[in-house]
């Protein structure tokens, strides 16, 4: 399988000098291999499905966004989790080819930066989600300040998007890398779920400072502080 640019993982934010390059990882590890193996889009679906496993994030029915979509990994658990009753919409800037076969799946082409996409998730899954789901991750340069910027933007679209998509009490899921960006993306969170925490899952690559921030029970008008 081959991945464009854009979906590199993170490494540390932490060069040395500021445009250190980002180290390269092995695309053909284990996880990718399996995922080849077993007829999955991307060795992503591994993360999900330990998330899924460990705190039963999705259940039977739901409507689930996922914004980040390509290759797919993450949609086909998120079919297989929500089942025939459930809807998944996924949006990536880069087009899912071919597409998934699943009938509750709808993946579109879109940028999360770009608001419009909230109509096309809920015209889709028919409603607010219960859960969201974010996997974004910006193409990488290498040179700090750009990626954390980017790294930025892509959080800030997660903010944007929330209130427009998720209902009251649902459950938030979004990748984050380790940076200033991130934790204060985390602490404004925090004031509007009724818990959140952060997990790293055991498929992540080695090196990565890659963990999510798994939120539960969105109380919008309620903002107030949470445990982690
Ligand atoms: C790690 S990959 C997602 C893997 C996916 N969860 C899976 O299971 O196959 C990150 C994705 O975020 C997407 N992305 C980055 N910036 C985006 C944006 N502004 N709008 C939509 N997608 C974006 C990239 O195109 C890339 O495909």
């Amino acid at each position: 399988m081959r991945y464009p640019a854009t979906s590199r993982l993170w490494s540390n934010f932490a060069p040395r000098s500021s445009s250190r390059p980002v180290a390269r990882y092995d695309r053909k590890d284990h996880f990718h291999q399996r995922a080849k193996r077993e007829g999955f889009r991307s060795r992503a679906v591994y993360k999900l499905a330990e998330l899924q496993r460990g705190h039963r994030i999705l259940a039977p029915g739901q409507r689930v966004a996922d914004l980040g979509c390509w290759p797919g990994g993450w949609l086909q658990e998120a079919s297989r989790a929500v089942g025939p009753r459930g809807r998944v919409a996924g949006v990536d800037l880069a087009a899912i080819e071919p597409p998934l076969e699943n009938e509750n799946v709808f993946s579109f082409v879109g940028d999360i930066e770009d608001v419009k996409v909230c109509e096309q998730i809920l015209t889709f899954v028919g409603g607010r989600c219960d859960v969201l789901l974010s996997d974004a991750a910006p193409k990488l340069t290498g040179i700090r300040e750009t990626d954390r910027a980017a790294e930025e933007r892509l959080l800030e679209a997660v903010e944007v998007i929330l209130p427009r998509v998720l209902r009251e009490g649902g459950d938030l899921l979004v990748k984050l890398l380790e940076c200033p960006e991130a934790q204060n993306f985390q602490r404004r969170i925090r004031t509007c779920f009724g818990s959140a925490k952060t997990v790293r899952v055991g498929a992540t690559r080695k090196g990565s400072s890659e963990r999510y921030l798994l939120a539960r029970n969105y109380q919008p008008e309620r903002p107030g502080k949470n445990d982690d």
